[in-house]
């Protein structure tokens, strides 16, 4: 293995700044969280911003280098310099829109080329159609598929043949809640995260001898900065939501921050095709 992993809790503030990491007693962790995945990769698709950029902060923080993949030129500037503050080795950008296969080819040709074989993937890109199943057009099915599954699917393809020659790799897809609970007038969505969740499943099946981890993450509503937006514009979407949720909350980055390191770490390599629902407990409570 190229790197060691201890990775816990408390690595990141919500801004996903660097935060030695802490023990319950206030203690803190040896190594405060910095250097764990030192030796790795990481390649964040839809990383600079929301949930994508808060893990890609964070294994920045933890050590690892970093690629950051997005379609927004500025966002992605923001989000290297983000990461520069926080993280000690090369952090790089690449324009991509993963609604395009040519754009994932050229854009996984060139990661490869500049920065070798990842070791470590995040699938975090997407975006959401909020409308009722008789509203919905052939746009707005197309966008969602060719983003979340087609999009995922020739992204994992691309990096996972570099993977597999290296005999070991870390995938993580960013799936929801809702592929396995629903609420009305999200149909289009549900359905290509459900279908995130089964690929992910086969990809783990096809690529454990290859020595390559397919894991996904399905968070519930979490409080990025557009998800924050979207609440302020209609506080029923906050209140709906927690009510479903035992736990009583909406998610935080920092939440799903710690699910990734989990599963990019080694202490996880026994773990693959597995979905982790950070919900606070609604899927069990339906
Ligand atoms: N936030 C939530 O409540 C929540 C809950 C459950 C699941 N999720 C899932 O978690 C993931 C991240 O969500 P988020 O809330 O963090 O979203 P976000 O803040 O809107 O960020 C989305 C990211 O994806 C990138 N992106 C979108 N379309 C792309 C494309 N075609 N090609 C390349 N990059 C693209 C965006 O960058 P550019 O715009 O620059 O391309 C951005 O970096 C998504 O898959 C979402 O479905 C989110």
């Amino acid at each position: 293995m190229r790197y060691t992993a201890l990775v816990v809790s408390g690595l990141t503030d919500t801004g996903g700044r660097r935060r030695a990491a802490r023990h319950a007693d206030g203690s803190s962790v040896a190594g405060n969280g910095a250097g764990d995945f030192d030796g790795a990769l990481s390649v964040i698709v839809g990383g600079n911003q929301g949930i994508g950029a808060a893990i890609g902060l964070a294994l920045a923080a933890a050590g690892s280098r970093l690629v950051i993949i997005g379609r927004d030129e500025g966002r992605l500037a923001e989000a290297k310099k983000a990461a520069e503050e926080v993280g000690t080795d090369v952090v790089a950008t690449q324009v991509a829109d993963i609604s395009s296969v040519d754009s994932i080819h050229a854009m996984v040709e060139r990661v490869l080329a500049d920065h070798g074989a990842p070791t470590i993937l995040v699938n975090s890109a997407g975006g959401l159609v909020r409308k009722p199943a008789f509203d919905v057009t052939v746009e707005d099915w197309d966008w969602l598929m060719e983003t979340h599954l087609r999009g995922t699917f020739f992204t994992c393809q691309g990096f996972g043949r570099a993977m597999a020659a290296e005999g070991y790799g870390k995938i993580i897809n960013m799936s929801s809640t809702w592929a396995s609970t629903f609420l009305p007038g999200r149909i289009v969505y549900a359905t290509a995260k459900a279908g995130l969740g089964h690929m992910t499943e086969g990809l783990a099946v096809e690529w454990a001898p290859l020595g390559i981890r397919v894991n996904a993450i399905a968070p519930t509503t979490t409080t990025t900065p557009r998800v924050e937006r979207a609440i302020e514009a209609d506080a029923n979407l906050q209140r709906t939501a927690v009510s479903k949720i035992p736990l009583g909350r909406l998610a935080t980055p920092d939440d799903i921050v710690g699910a990734a390191l989990y599963l990019a770490s080694p202490v996880s390599d026994f773990v693959t095709g597995h979905t982790l629902y950070v919900d606070g407990g609604w899927r069990v409570s339906k």
